[in-house]
């Protein structure tokens, strides 16, 4: 008897290892630079939700918001090293990865608006990107949006004379870089985490971001004068390490494709909105002047940013970059 009772508690002592794996949930951790409240915020949130509730639980996703784990750059390579899971960098701090391609989504004025924006990220320009990624270890589950960049300054910035002799931050865009030294500005790459006391402090004395970026960054206390320009599209790569990604099991990584494919219509569907409500409330602070190009304006800004086009088709090269303006700048036709 009394070797029965040994033997059955040994069985029961051998499995609860595997118990305990059973029971513990596969963990993702999702890092990114804004806050819970901007757009980008919100969609990791609403992945959350919905990841957590159509696996049972067997997936927690814990997500660390406004630069909280690793700043831009650092959380690139903890992606690569497997100490995040998931990530929705800008795709202007692609470089890191060797994704030269994504600089062509920093062209100023490549996509019309919104919709064309919408529609050629949907398209083959969307999955093209994606392909680029394979062979680095990464792989791409959506595009979230964050409109268009609105750019800023102590001074008004209305022609491209304005920016003569000031230092832009940028997020990471070599495209930026160039665009803003051809009107003699130049240009700073620099965490988002770091660009508030940056400004107020003088280290830079402009940037670009969209409006929902400036509200929840507060950039518009520190900045005067923030011109409505359009001229250049903010958006996300949700991104995973794929050696996790392929180990999931096949039925979890499918309700995980399900939970991404539902925040991403979530997401892209408040972006715009959010930003349009971003920049009510920051007219209605007072605390920046806010200007809109005139036609004028705007045509002497385009005409001085154009030369920008020829540098990226270097780069990557001419005969890719035209078949991507095929798709970006067709993308309503
Ligand atoms: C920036 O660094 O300006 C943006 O990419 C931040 C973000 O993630 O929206």
């Amino acid at each position: 008897m009394r070797k029965v009772i040994v033997a059955a508690a040994a069985a029961v002592l051998s499995m609860a290892p595997l118990l305990t794996m059973a029971q513990s949930p596969i963990i993702i951790k999702f890092s990114h630079v804004v806050t819970d409240d901007a757009p980008k915020g919100k969609g990791a949130l609403k992945y959350k939700e919905l990841a957590e509730k159509y696996t049972g639980g067997k997936v927690k996703v814990d997500v660390y918001p406004n630069s909280s784990l690793y700043k831009d750059k650092e959380e690139i390579e903890a992606l690569q090293l497997g100490s995040v899971q998931m990530l929705a960098p800008s795709t202007a701090k692609f470089a890191p990865l060797g994704a030269k391609e994504f600089e062509a989504l920093d062209l100023p004025w490549l996509f019309k608006d919104n919709e064309s924006y919408d529609k050629a990220m949907k398209g083959p320009v969307g999955q093209w990107l994606f392909k680029k990624l394979e062979t680095k270890g990464i792989i791409g589950l959506g595009y979230w949006d964050n409109g268009f960049h609105m750019v800023s300054s102590n001074r008004p910035l209305l022609m491209p004379a304005d920016f003569q002799g000031i230092k832009m931050r940028i997020s990471g865009s070599k495209i930026a870089d160039q665009y803003f030294r051809n009107v003699g500005a130049t240009a700073q790459i620099m965490a988002f985490s770091e660009l508030y006391q940056a400004l107020q402090t003088g280290v830079v004395d402009g940037c670009e971001n969209t409006p929902s970026n400036y509200l929840t960054q507060k950039l518009h206390e520190v900045q005067k004068h923030i011109t409505v320009s359009y001229h250049a599209h903010l958006q996300y790569a949700v991104i995973v390490n794929a050696k996790f990604w392929n180990g999931l099991p096949a039925d979890i990584r499918g309700q995980l494709e399900k939970a991404m494919a539902e925040a991403t219509e979530y997401t892209n569907m408040i972006a715009i909105q959010e930003n349009e409500d971003a920049l009510a409330e920051i007219k209605k602070t007072g605390k920046s002047e806010i200007v809109t190009l005139t036609p004028e304006q705007d045509a002497a800004m385009r005409k001085a940013l154009d030369p920008v086009y020829q540098d990226v088709a270097k780069r990557v090269s001419q005969s890719l970059i035209d078949e991507f303006l095929k798709e970006t700048r067709g993308a309503t036709n």
